[in-house]
């Protein structure tokens, strides 16, 4: 079974708008990818499309991962194979705690994994620990886990309960679109460091992002640049340095020139 997340000439619409036009890219099980590039290039609309987010029409393409094509599963199932999807908008849920939330979650994944029905519900005490383990990491106050699911949170705390969720879930394959959060630079560290913490071997990730300044604190292996709807340049972690250095209206213009 492949690790890694294949995506195949991916095409993809918002009303009459062309938005995605032949996205073609693969992230390698268990590293780092970062997505870079301009504003309106289509980066959050990838990520929800992975995520499965229901305004989007897909005109053509596959998304491949764990050799199922994801496009034709549920977000939940989505969820179920490994992959963690964050929305860069995460909706709030009256009534519902952090804590109940992320319970439901494991529960879910728990069953997934066909464990004995009487073993699904993970026990009282063992979650507790992991949920006051995963806190104590992201230097998170105990009062968060009884708040209602991002009701008021601030862009950081959203980030934070993001990593909290990686953390206690232990996806294989998390897809993170930090751009236009307005994250503080202690935010930027928490979330950064909770994704290196993570990611290796078990875990691999696709961040996307519209600043160099991240890739400072997160490293990736690899890096894509994203422009008008498809990748237009694929390349180690020297590319997004060039990027920050020439910008992208260099890379537009030696892409015109090559034409
Ligand atoms: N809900 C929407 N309705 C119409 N156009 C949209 C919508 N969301 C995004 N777009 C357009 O899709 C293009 C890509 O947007 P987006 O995926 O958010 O880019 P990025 O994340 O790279 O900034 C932009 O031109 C944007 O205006
Ligand atoms: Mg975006």
């Amino acid at each position: 079974m492949s690790n890694d997340l294949i995506i195949k000439d991916l095409q993809a619409n918002i009303g009459e708008k062309e938005i995605l036009r032949g996205v073609n890219l693969s992230v390698r099980g268990g590293t780092i990818h970062a997505i870079m590039g301009p504003n309106g290039s289509g980066k959050s609309t990838l990520a929800n499309i992975i995520a499965g987010h229901p305004s989007y029409e897909i005109t053509g393409g596959e998304i491949w991962y764990k050799d199922q094509n994801i496009l034709e599963l549920d977000a939940d199932e989505r969820s179920k194979l490994g992959l963690f999807l964050a929305f860069q908008y995460p909706v709030s849920v009256p009534g519902v705690t952090v804590a109940n939330f992320l319970r439901a979650a494991i529960n879910a994944h728990r069953a997934e994994e066909g464990k004995d029905p009487k073993q699904t519900s993970i026990p009282v005490a063992e979650f507790r620990k992991l949920l006051r383990e995963g806190m104590k990491a992201l230097e998170m106050d105990d009062s968060f886990a009884r708040r209602y699911l991002n009701e008021g949170f601030s862009g950081g705390e959203k980030k934070r309960l993001e990593i909290l969720q990686m953390t206690m879930l232990k996806p294989s394959m998390a897809v993170m679109d930090e751009t236009d959060s307005g994250l503080d630079i202690d935010a930027l560290r928490i979330v950064a460091e909770g994704v290196n913490r993570l990611a290796g071997p078990s875990m691999g990730a696709l961040v996307i992002t519209h600043y160099q300044r991240l890739l400072n604190y997160i490293k990736p292996n690899f890096v894509s640049v994203m422009m008008d709807g498809h990748i237009v340049r694929d390349g180690g972690p020297d590319l997004a340095l060039e990027l920050e250095e020439k910008g992208y209206d260099w890379l537009r213009e030696e892409l015109a020139g090559a034409a």
